[in-house]
Formats: C-alpha cells, structure tokens, sequence
C-alpha cells in the first residue's frame, strides 16, 4: 500500500526515514514530482528502475539541499559555480564529471562517470532533503515513457503500490522538468531543454551547444524520441480541429472543438508550462469517454520556456516503437 503523507513535519521525517530505510518516495519539487531513492543504496536505486520500468542504461539525477553538499560528488568548474549561485534552488540539472571518491551508486549515474546534480526550488523537497541527509536519486515519477505527474494523484494513477510513499506537496509550480546542462565536456551542452530558458542560461556563461548540431553527440540517453506519450496520438501545428479530435489549445481557442484543454488563454508560456502535462492527462480522459481518436495541438512559440514545451510535445507525438 502506498501511503499519503502531508507536508507537515512528522510527514516530511517519515518520508525521510523511510528514504534512508531504502524505500522509494515520491515527493514535489518545483518541476515535477519525482521518485526518491537513497542514491548511495544500489538497492534502492535498483528499486527506481525497476518500479518506472526504466532502462538500465538512462542515468537518474541526484538531489541535494544546497549547492555545498551537491558539487561534494562532482568536480566544479568555475561554470557551475556560476550557474549554481545564480540559479539554485531551481529548475536546472548540472551534468559534471563524478568526484572519485562519491558515494552516490554508479547505478544512479548508469555506469557512466558524470552526474547530474540539482538543488531543487521548492521549500518542501529542501526540508526533505535535509532531513534525509543523503543525496536522493530522483526520475519524474512515472512509468518509463509516460507523461510526467505534476500532483500526487498522478503519481498515485499511475505507480500505486510500487512505491512506499508519496509526500504531498500539492501541485508543482514550474510543470516541466528542469533544464539539464551538461558541463564535462569543452562546450557546455544544453542536454534538455526545461524551466531555466536558455535565455537566462546563456546571459550567464554565453552561448550553449546543443547536442542536436554537433555529429556524434548523443543527447541524454534519457531523450529517447518517443517520451511523454499521452494514450492518444497527437497532432501538433493544428489550425483546425476534426471531428475526431480533443483540442490542447494555446491563446484564444478553435471554433469546434469537443474536448479542449486550454494551456494559456493569454499566451502566458510560464502558465502553459505548468499546466502541459495535467492537460495532457485530462485530455486523454476526456477522449477516452469521447470516443475520440487523437488530441490536436496548437502551436506554441519556440522561445523562453516555449523550448521546454515544445521538446515534450514532439516527444509526446512520437509514434512509440
Ligand atoms: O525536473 C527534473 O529534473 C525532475 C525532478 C524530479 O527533479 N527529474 C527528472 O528526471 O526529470 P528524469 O530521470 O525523468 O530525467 C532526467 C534526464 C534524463 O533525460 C537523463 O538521461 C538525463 O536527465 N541525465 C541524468 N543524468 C545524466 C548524465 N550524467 N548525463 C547526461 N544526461 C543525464
Ligand atoms: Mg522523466
């Protein structure tokens, strides 16, 4: 049985307690809610991989109270240092070559010899992380591939009875998942487009490479094509909707349209991000008890954090293998 806690503080030391047991929790960040794990534990990260059905070789990020006790298991450059004082607690995931004498399991970062690191902006995930007192390996807290959760009830949906507990934090402000850079190589790498816009990124180091322009750079293993996938197949670009379709609108909405979730009526990308995944999930619903066959998508500006959502949508309207 899962169990619900409240964020109170008997709440958060139960959640911790049964973190540094080696159970897995689900607990809010600003981003999304994720599924915590002792990352020092290769049982319990064991655990993560084996309750998302997530592939082996996809690394997890590492969680931590504060910038201090997150670069303990990587090596900083002055880049980092940078970014991290201008933007944690926040929406951004630091890729940095693991110190050699970490603790953190080499399952969290998939065998390779990086970690992404992250100091989450959100009061509630601080307090649990401190109260843990070890870094706490953290996915979304999905099934691999699906639509991440950005309440409790999501969570429960979907991974009920495959995790001890969920610490409820209430809805997650930001809705999409941060931003991850990976600093190890010459080039800092934009590896995920997320909550820190490369906007913001890049007024602080310069300009990023993506990995999509340079030859032979894998994204994040993660960034599989096919990733988010709502049940229904999407139709992205819609500039009318068929009788057939729900409509995930932005602005003001198409004539016709059945069921419609709308992201922003005001065009507003920081609410259409924190409202992208819950619609997702509503529209799916709402389809199902329609009938209808697929949800169409109308556009969203590829600027600021209109990035981050693109990147999901495309993902999400990637026919899975
Ligand atoms: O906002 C977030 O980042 C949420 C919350 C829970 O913190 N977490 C999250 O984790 O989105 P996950 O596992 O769903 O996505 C992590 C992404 C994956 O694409 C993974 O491949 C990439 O980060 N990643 C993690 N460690 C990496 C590493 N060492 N090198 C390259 N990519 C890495
Ligand atoms: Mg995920």
């Amino acid at each position: 049985m899962t169990k619900l806690l409240q964020a109170d503080a008997i709440g958060i030391a139960h959640a911790a307690a049964l973190l540094r047991d080696g159970a897995l929790v689900a607990f809010g960040t600003e981003t999304v809610y994720g599924l915590g794990a002792d990352a020092t534990s290769d049982r319990a990260v064991a655990g993560i991989f084996a309750a998302k059905q997530r592939p082996r070789f996809n690394p997890l990020i590492c969680h931590y109270p504060d910038a201090d006790t997150a670069f303990a298991d990587v090596v900083a450059n002055s880049q980092a240092r940078r970014l991290a004082a201008t933007f944690w607690p926040g929406p951004l995931t630091l890729v940095l070559p693991r110190q050699r004498d970490s603790e953190v399991s080499l399952l969290t970062s998939a065998g390779l010899d990086t970690l992404g690191v992250r100091v989450p902006g959100h009061e509630i995930a601080l307090a649990l992380l401190r109260a843990t007192g070890r870094p706490v390996a953290a996915p979304s807290a999905n099934l691999s591939g699906r639509v991440s959760p950005t309440t409790p009830q999501h969570v429960l949906d979907e991974l009920s009875g495959r995790l001890a507990a969920v610490l409820d934090s209430g809805p997650c402000p930001v809705g999409v998942e941060s931003t991850v850079l990976d600093l190890s190589g010459s080039t800092p790498l934009l590896r995920r487009p997320g909550g820190v816009t490369v906007e913001a990124i890049e007024a602080v180091i310069g300009p990023l490479g993506t990995c999509d322009k340079i030859p032979g750079v894998l994204r994040s293993p993660g960034l599989l094509a096919s990733h988010y996938a709502p049940k229904l197949p999407l139709r992205l670009d819609a500039l009318d909707v068929k009788p057939d379709e729900a409509l995930l609108a932005f602005g003001p909405t198409l004539p016709g349209a059945g069921a419609v979730f709308s992201l922003s009526n005001e065009c507003d990308l920081a609410e259409a991000a924190a409202r992208l995944f819950a619609g997702l999930r509503q529209l799916d619903e709402d389809a199902a008890a329609l009938g209808l066959a697929r949800i169409a998508v109308m556009s969203v500006p590829n600027r600021g954090l209109g990035r981050a959502i693109n990147d999901r949508l495309r993902r999400a309207a990637t026919p899975r293998a």
